[in-house]
């Protein structure tokens, strides 16, 4: 019997090691991953360069206080700014917390233009921002609230695709709008580009803050940067985790510098946050995402993939109803519970994760070849097939 808190329904297979998009199991089996640590591993597994500079970098220094200076932390949040819309970031370890971060961003800045009862949140129901108790209270889904009552106040929400009600959502109070620009765990839904761009266009009428969460969609996975950019809109605000990381604990919180202004010595820290260790393998992850051609790529094979993937539907209108999603963040949609499903293609060694609304997400690595993507492919007809 496992010792481990009983949290998660894990599934029977376990892995001694991975190499790009491919999980070899300790019992002797070869697993295409298209789960990637639910797009964490954006360069896949074992990468070259990550190797070499986390190795690199645990001979020199792993950890020290952020009440040093930090040069691998520098590095970073240079990068991000000179590439982004922000102006400041500040690292964490994780998406929750960089989550947090934006939530504390949004407050503090109306706090420190004297409109302290300026601090509530308006986010989208059953959405995902983290695990946290704050974070499930904005995410506002029933799995993730159920039991850890009383509630953290200061989250009002609205549904989806609901512009009425988000605009009478919208009160003397409310700071920001928070919103996963994909909601990811909530079934892969794009917010469609005019609705990002209406979302700023209330905001800057209202005089709020624009939270976009970037932890699942953001970091290369959409073919941009960020998935914002294709709606040619600018955030405020931008927690990022997962793919920066390339599996190694990271999360950071981009802001402007007009946010950043209500933020001062003392007012956030984190102990492990921007730790050299981490730091090095950000830079790495960047090192690749940011050479010329590479977000091009990702955009012409996540175009194969979702051309295969609408072929797939039409000769199997019944199994697959929907295909979602932007770039290499992929979902498709069963016309049942897809737990049945997801078994059947990690018996055929693809390996696929779940999201709401009987949704596979299919999540490979930025660094996917066409060949992956076929043998993908094939392994969801081979079941499409048999499915019943
Ligand atoms: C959009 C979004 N925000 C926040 C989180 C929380 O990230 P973490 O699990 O690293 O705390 C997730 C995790 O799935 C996410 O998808």
């Amino acid at each position: 019997m496992s010792s481990i808190l009983n949290t998660y329904n894990r599934k029977k297979i376990s892995f001694k090691r991975g190499k790009g998009c491919y999980l070899y199991s300790t019992n002797g089996k070869k697993y295409l991953d298209f789960v990637q640590g639910i797009a964490v591993n954006s360069l896949g597994h074992a990468n070259d360069h990550l190797i070499r500079a986390i190795n690199k970098q645990s001979k020199k220094v792993w950890h020290v206080s952020n009440a040093f200076i930090i040069p691998e932390q520098e590095k970073l949040a240079k990068r991000l700014t000179q590439k982004t819309f922000a102006d400041y970031v500040a690292f964490q370890n994780s998406g929750a917390e960089a989550t947090e971060v934006a939530i504390k961003v949004a407050r503090r800045y109306f706090y420190s233009k004297g409109q302290p009862k300026k601090n509530r949140i308006l986010c989208l129901n059953n959405s995902f921002h983290g695990r946290t108790l704050a974070t499930i209270f904005a995410s506002n889904n029933k799995k993730s609230t159920e039991g850890f009552y009383p509630k953290v106040d200061g989250f009002d929400h609205f549904n989806f695709g609901n512009h009425k009600e988000l605009e009478k959502k919208i009160t003397s109070k409310t700071a920001a709008i928070m919103v996963e620009t994909i909601m990811g765990e909530g079934g892969i839904k794009v917010i469609p580009d005019f609705c990002l761009r209406g979302l700023r266009k209330i905001c800057n009428r209202k005089k709020i803050l624009l939270i976009l969460d970037e932890v699942q969609c953001g970091i290369g996975r959409t073919g941009k940067f960020f998935a914002f950019e294709h709606a040619k809109i600018k955030p405020d605000i931008v927690p990022i985790a997962k793919g920066i990381g390339g599996g190694f604990p990271l999360g950071a919180c981009l802001m402007t510098k007009k946010v950043a202004s209500g933020m001062k010595p003392g007012s956030h820290g984190t102990t492990f946050g921007g730790n050299p260790l981490a730091m090095s393998v950000g830079n790495a992850v960047l090192d690749v995402i940011f050479k010329k051609g590479f977000l091009k790529n990702v955009e012409k094979i996540s175009r194969y993939f979702h051309k295969e993937l609408q072929k797939l539907k039409q000769e199997y209108p019944k199994v697959i109803k929907d295909v979602r999603g932007m770039g290499l963040l992929v979902g498709i949609k069963i016309s049942q519970d897809q737990t049945k499903f997801i078994k059947k293609l990690s018996d055929n060694k693809l390996l696929t994760v779940r999201a709401a609304e009987n949704v596979v997400r299919l999540l490979p690595p930025l660094t996917v070849k066409k060949k992956n993507i076929d043998q993908a492919v094939a392994i969801l007809k081979k079941v499409c097939k048999t499915y019943r």
